[in-house]
């Protein structure tokens, strides 16, 4: 597979839903590196699923822009893609036919699609289900299948909106580590939105922290912290603390 990551500029990005709306968030200026884990925490409603939304092409900024590798995002496109909470999979289908069925609109031959598929299932480590039935999957699997779709596109950016928030607390460190170390190894950029501070410490090369009503960016955290990383490592703790600590005066914002 060739990913690679990208410079992802957000500048001045201001959102309202209607001319009537109150602003979600006003004038947003924040940048990525090619290749880096940015995690973006903050309380409910401060419009974090707003400027994920935008990102993915899905929705307009009122004033402002996005760009990618200095071109800007204007709609969807396989280049960035986009992970939820439930995994939305197609359950009369098999895991290898989910994960294929991207490439079956584009210009991949048969055999091309076969090997791409293989390559992305055993990278989320479910070989043993290729021919499975998704509906006789864990969710921890069914949210693999879902991360295996978005990489078989092999795309620049994956953006993640609280996309492990329903699985239980082993199922989700697993999917954790495993989609940071993808991420890593591949070089694509992600960016991911939780309320989840061990899930930010554990994911993040920055963290930043949106808060206020409009929303802003009010504050942010190099996680300069060593791979794999282990959530009882007292470095871990130390981040955890910090975040928190932002977190919480965030709040008074
Ligand atoms: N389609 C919509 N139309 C109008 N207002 C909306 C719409 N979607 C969200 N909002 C409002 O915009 C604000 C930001 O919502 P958003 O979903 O981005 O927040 P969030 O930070 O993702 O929250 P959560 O952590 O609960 O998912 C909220 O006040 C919400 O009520
Ligand atoms: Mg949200």
């Amino acid at each position: 597979m060739s990913i690679r990551g990208t410079k992802i500029e957000i500048q001045e990005l201001t959102h309202r839903y209607t001319p009537k709306s109150p602003v979600t968030f006003n004038s947003i200026t924040l940048e990525s590196p090619p290749g880096e884990a940015l995690v973006i925490i903050g309380r409910s409603g401060c419009g974090k699923s707003t400027l994920l939304h935008i990102l993915a092409g899905v929705l307009q900024p009122t004033e402002g822009k996005v760009l990618l590798d200095g071109h800007q995002i204007e709609k969807p496109s396989p280049r960035w893609v986009m992970m939820f909470q439930a995994p939305h999979l197609f359950p009369w289908m098999t895991v290898a036919e989910n994960v294929g069925v991207g490439l079956t609109f584009g210009h991949w031959s048969k055999k091309e699609i076969v090997e791409r598929v293989t390559e992305v299932i055993n990278l989320v480590e479910l070989q043993e289900f290729v021919d499975n039935n998704v509906q006789d999957l864990s969710g921890g699997q069914q949210q693999r299948v879902a991360l295996a779709r978005s990489l078989v596109m092999e795309p620049e950016l994956l953006l993640l909106d609280e996309p492990f928030s329903a699985l239980d607390a082993f199922t989700r460190a697993s999917l954790q580590h495993d989609v940071r170390s993808i991420a890593r190894r591949l070089g694509f950029n992600i960016v991911i939105v939780t309320h989840d501070i061990d899930e930010a410490v554990i994911m993040a090369d920055r963290a930043v922290i949106m808060a206020g009503s409009p929303g802003n960016i009010v504050h942010e955290l190099d996680v300069a912290l060593p791979d794999p990383r282990d959530r009882h490592d007292p470095e871990v703790q130390k981040f955890r603390g910090l975040l928190m600590g932002a977190f919480q005066e965030a709040a008074n914002v």
